[in-house]
């Protein structure tokens, strides 16, 4: 693996060896000293564009408990707000002597622009393009899901880690604000490959066009899908900061057709449904503080996932397929 830049990149042996490989990279969190020596010598840098708190938190953890050193850059504070291009900018952290690029960019495209523009020679790791993907969020979507199905099914994954199953027979429904999700269509591809059959739960308004034609089911029917008791609902996030017009007549309207609500919970708890959100969460808007605190609730889960996915992720890249100018 070169570049992380989508999950339709991946094969389902690919997926899973990144699952895999994070299944190992899990138990460094448990020893005395929280590190491995893997990627010592190495720098990684973390090219902010667009605000985040977990990914970028995530990768500067997951980057130092490998051993790597680790350059934060935001755009805020930066010469980016000179005027500086993306080309130069990155050309500029090179010269510092980057290993390897984890980028956010608010473009969608922006991951693959650079990694396929020669701009650089370094490996690029999308953090997150615009409305496009975020490879990482949906296979740490996959690994958590892989430990809560397990834990379930009687096994626990702290003494015997689910290394080697897929997701087949699975059903996820992904609710909300599709049309601006990237957290929807990474895992769209990478649910699909791994064996899951996907619905995506929506308004009309916030479907994007042509999603008939992905490899997953569509209802404009909230109810409707839960109550085909479904094995994961992950609610997405209003991206009210790339809403530029009316996507729906109010927020309460939206709560009522389409939050997890305290009633929606109470419905599913008959089911074994996990429920899921890639955060920040708008409490009251998709998600009532209910089934936010619920035990069934992933999202601290998917954090801490974050950091084995990412460290398996870099360890990859920078490691164990690209050994470096001198490996
Ligand atoms: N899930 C996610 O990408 O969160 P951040 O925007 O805080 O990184």
């Amino acid at each position: 693996m070169r570049h992380l830049l989508s999950t339709q990149d991946l094969c389902f042996q690919d997926a899973l060896h990144i699952l895999d490989t994070a299944e190992e990279m899990a138990g460094v969190k448990d020893r005395q000293v929280k590190k491995l020596p893997a990627l010592r010598g190495r720098t990684v840098v973390n090219l902010f564009l667009e605000d985040s708190t977990r990914t970028r938190i995530s990768f500067e953890a997951a980057a130092k408990r490998l051993s790597a050193d680790v350059l934060n850059f935001s755009a805020r504070g930066s010469s980016v707000s000179k005027g500086e291009s993306l080309r130069d900018t990155v050309q500029t952290l090179e010269a510092t002597g980057a290993d390897a690029i984890v980028m956010r960019h608010w473009a969608s495209g922006a991951a693959h622009q650079l990694a396929e523009s020669g701009w650089c020679s370094s490996p690029v790791v999308n953090a997150g393009d615009g409305t496009h993907e975020h490879p990482t969020q949906a296979l740490l979507d996959a690994f958590s899901m892989r430990h809560r199905f397990a834990f379930r099914d009687g096994s626990d994954p702290a003494t015997a880690p689910p290394v080697g199953q897929d997701l087949t027979g699975r059903h996820v429904v992904i609710v909300g604000d599709i049309l601006h999700s990237r957290v929807a269509r990474s895992n769209v591809w990478l649910l699909n490959t791994l064996g899951a059959r996907v619905t995506l739960a929506g308004p009309a308004t916030l479907m994007p066009l042509g999603a008939e034609s992905w490899p997953c089911e569509v209802t404009y029917d909230l109810d409707e899908a839960l109550a085909t008791e479904p094995d994961a609902v992950m609610m997405l996030r209003i991206q009210q900061e790339r809403m530029h017009q009316s996507f729906f007549p109010s927020t309460a309207e939206y709560t009522r057709g389409w939050g997890l609500t305290s009633e929606r919970l109470s419905r599913l708890e008959d089911t074994e449904a996990i429920i899921m959100h890639p955060g920040p969460m708008n409490r009251g808007l998709e998600i009532s503080s209910t089934a936010a605190d619920s035990p069934r609730n992933t999202v601290l889960e998917q954090v801490a996932n974050g950091v084995s996915i990412r460290m398996a992720v870099l360890y990859l890249i920078l490691a164990a397929e690209n050994p470096g100018k001198d490996g």
